[in-house]
């Protein structure tokens, strides 16, 4: 796999990402095989916004192939004031094997890659979240035993964890649905690559846009949701909560889904507003298998794109 970064699924061919879960599941199965396959190499973690998931599986990962995550909290190197994304590129990259970003504008990863000759993975920006699809698709692979032809109902924000899973699923034949509130649909754009990764995957993965979450759930295989508010929209999330209100996963819309559906949530969840404890808590929710998979696919990144 020739790759020097890994800041989008779209980027990545249906056979390459089936390759990263392939790594993945090998790693997950016998870590220990991997423990000197990153020795000596450091990964500089740069965090524009808050983490758990992503800081530690990113920090334990490299730990536990050989190296060392160095974290930059915002506060220490305050990027794009202090310092531009591309001057701070050109020094980490005389330093480091690899770099993590967390950040705002994906314009700001791609520059930032564009600018280094070292790998950058992206950690999250406002667009995407690929690491957390590539997890969440070994997860529902992991419980269903296949991905293509299953429907995945994405309900809430057409946000960045929206916009890779319709990625995802084009690339591995699952159909994903959105659906939003009028005005918070996934971009046009978004939805439009991923019906062109559908088609050149030739998986056969519908991609489909909806403002009524009981259709999309009809008869999904997995119910998935995220925050009203996005990192960086705090401001608007009392606001928010009236408009989404009526897309809580709760066991209402769960009982529209099959009854073995999954229920995955990216995580951190705001429990009672886009989702009850009564389905965060229920046999059916996978939500810590997916968490703990972040380690695992980051892995199998980090091995492909650092060794
Ligand atoms: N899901 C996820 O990326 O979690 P964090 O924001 O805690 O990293
Ligand atoms: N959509 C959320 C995902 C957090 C992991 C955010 O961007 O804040």
């Amino acid at each position: 796999m020739k790759h020097t970064d890994f800041i989008s699924l779209h980027d990545y061919s249906a056979k390459e990402i089936g390759q990263l879960f392939t790594l993945a599941i090998q790693i997950k199965r016998a870590p220990k095989r991997y423990a000197n396959a990153l020795k000596g190499k450091t990964l500089a973690m740069i965090f524009e916004k808050q983490s758990l998931r992503t800081r530690v599986t990113f920090e334990t990962g490299i730990y536990q192939l050989g190296g060392q995550g160095i974290y930059l909290a915002p506060a220490d190197i305050s990027l794009r004031k202090r310092e531009s994304v591309y001057d701070v590129g050109k020094n980490l990259e005389r330093w480091c094997d690899g770099i993590m970003i967390r950040t705002f504008g994906h314009d700001i990863c791609t520059g930032l890659a564009e600018a280094t000759s070292i790998p950058v993975i992206n950690g999250l920006t406002d667009l995407e979240h690929p690491c957390q699809a590539l997890a969440d698709f070994l997860t529902i692979r992991e419980h269903k035993r296949r991905l293509k032809g299953l429907k995945v109902a994405f309900t809430g924000d057409g946000n960045n964890v929206a916009n890779s899973l319709m990625q995802a699923g084009a690339k591995t034949g699952a159909h994903v649905w959105v659906a939003s509130p009028s005005g918070h649909e996934p971009k046009s754009e978004m939805v439009e690559l991923a019906r062109q990764d559908s088609r050149a995957s030739r998986l056969g993965a519908k991609i489909m846009v909806t403002n009524d979450p009981f259709e999309a759930a009809h008869d999904a295989d997995v119910v998935y949701t995220d925050v009203w508010a996005s990192m960086g929209q705090e401001s608007e999330s009392e606001s928010r909560k009236k408009v989404f209100w009526s897309y809580q996963v709760n066991s209402e819309l769960m009982a529209h889904a099959k009854p073995d559906a999954l229920f995955l949530h990216c995580l951190p969840a705001h429990r009672g507003e886009e989702v009850t404890d009564e389905v965060i808590d229920s046999p059916q929710s996978v939500v810590f298998d997916e968490a703990e998979n972040r380690l695992h696919a980051q892995k199998a990144v980090m091995l492909t794109l650092m060794k």
